[in-house]
């Protein structure tokens, strides 16, 4: 995301994934088929969300932290939630998406955590696809640094408001002014104080000190934004993260957008389905249902989903299964034929 790439380099990129790309304008580079498939759940999703638009509730903001690796942003979570998931990750990376919910004010904030590692650009990426706000953090003593601009590009790009957390303002070498001074001339975020639209908030993760006002500002922001779903019926969740337990199976941590997720629900996720055989909540107990804005981990796929796909709940195992079939012989058929694509159209399609 941070490097231009040359045509011969995006040629190459672009014949592994299965397309020829296409630099001039003929009658062959029009956007592919791929994009223009409609598929079947999303239709139905669609109707549904037109037809019922004055029954959307409101539902708890989805707030995902961002930034550089090892700017603090577990240690901001593990306050939070008074956990200490920070000081037991192997040499205090973060290397999966973590997702919990808590209650501030009375008001339940689902929080997402993402690494920082330049390694996981993928997982911020999908971590910004998936919430209502970012919580852009940037330590004090550090500055803006390559995955803070990623983060904010990420973000940005997912139209998602931004608050940034300057963080670890306890350290004696921290520079608030000289932070705020980066974030102009790197992200040209413009601080309000400094007579901009950018909130940013000193905290320290460690201390706490100021995470109240973090919090309070995650509420107003949330406010702000219209943060509805559809409370009733099957429901529809979004993957964040999928993989193989060795002793569980395929495992997903999804986040329910709208309906209520069921223990014994009939589910499709792209190209696979399956039955929930158990859903796990944020604490590792297990429960029986899951509403929106609700991390929860999902047991019963029958292969690992992409953890591009949305999960859809569905009446029955047959409909799950048919639709699964269609969904795969459509990648099937993609990734037979090669087909053209113009160059931004591919650029898109990496984002
Ligand atoms: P990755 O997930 O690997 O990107 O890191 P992270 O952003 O989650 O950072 P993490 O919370 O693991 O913190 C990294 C180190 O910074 C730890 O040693 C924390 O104790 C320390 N740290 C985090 N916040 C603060 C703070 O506000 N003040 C001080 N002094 N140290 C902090
Ligand atoms: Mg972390």
């Amino acid at each position: 995301p941070n490097q231009d790439l040359n045509i011969e380099i995006a040629e190459e990129i672009a014949m592994n994934f299965n397309y020829i790309l296409t630099i001039n304008d003929d009658e062959q580079t029009k956007p592919t088929e791929t994009k223009q498939e409609k598929d079947i759940l999303k239709e139905r999703w669609e109707k549904i969300y037109s037809e019922k638009k004055d029954k959307f509730k409101d539902r708890a903001p989805v707030v995902t932290v961002m930034g550089h690796v090892d700017h603090g942003k577990t240690t901001l979570l593990d306050h939070i939630r008074k956990t200490q998931v920070a000081d037991k990750e192997a040499g205090g990376i973060t290397q999966s998406i973590g997702a919990y919910q808590t209650v501030y004010n009375g008001k339940k904030i689902t929080f997402i955590d993402t690494p920082g590692h330049e390694a996981f650009t993928e997982m911020r990426a999908r971590g910004a696809q998936s919430t209502d706000i970012v919580i852009l953090i940037v330590a004090a003593d550090d500055g803006v640094m390559p995955q803070t601009i990623e983060a904010y590009n990420h973000a940005k790009d997912a139209g998602v408001p931004i608050i940034v957390a300057i963080n670890k303002v306890d350290k004696p070498n921290a520079n608030v002014e000289l932070t705020k001074q980066q974030l102009v001339a790197k992200l040209n975020l413009i601080p309000e104080d400094w007579g901009g639209d950018a909130i940013t908030v000193p905290i320290s993760a460690k201390s706490g000190m100021g995470v109240d006002d973090l919090l309070e500002m995650v509420l107003l922001v949330s406010e702000m934004q219209e943060i509805k779903c559809y409370p009733k019926g099957n429901a529809r969740a979004i993957i964040i993260e999928s993989k193989l337990d060795k002793f569980l199976g395929p495992v997903a941590t999804v986040i329910v957008k709208d309906g209520i997720l069921k223990n014994g629900d009939f589910f499709v996720a792209g190209s696979t389905f399956g039955k929930v055989r158990r859903l796990i909540d944020s604490n590792g107990k297990t429960i029986k249902q899951a509403g929106p804005s609700t991390p929860v981990q999902i047991l019963g796929f029958d292969e690992v989903p992409s953890m591009h796909s949305i999960l859809y709940a569905v009446n029955t195992l047959d409909e799950a299964r048919e639709i699964s079939s269609i969904a795969k012989e459509k990648e099937e058929s993609k990734s037979k034929q090669k087909k053209h694509v113009k160059l931004e159209d591919f650029m898109n399609m990496m984002k």
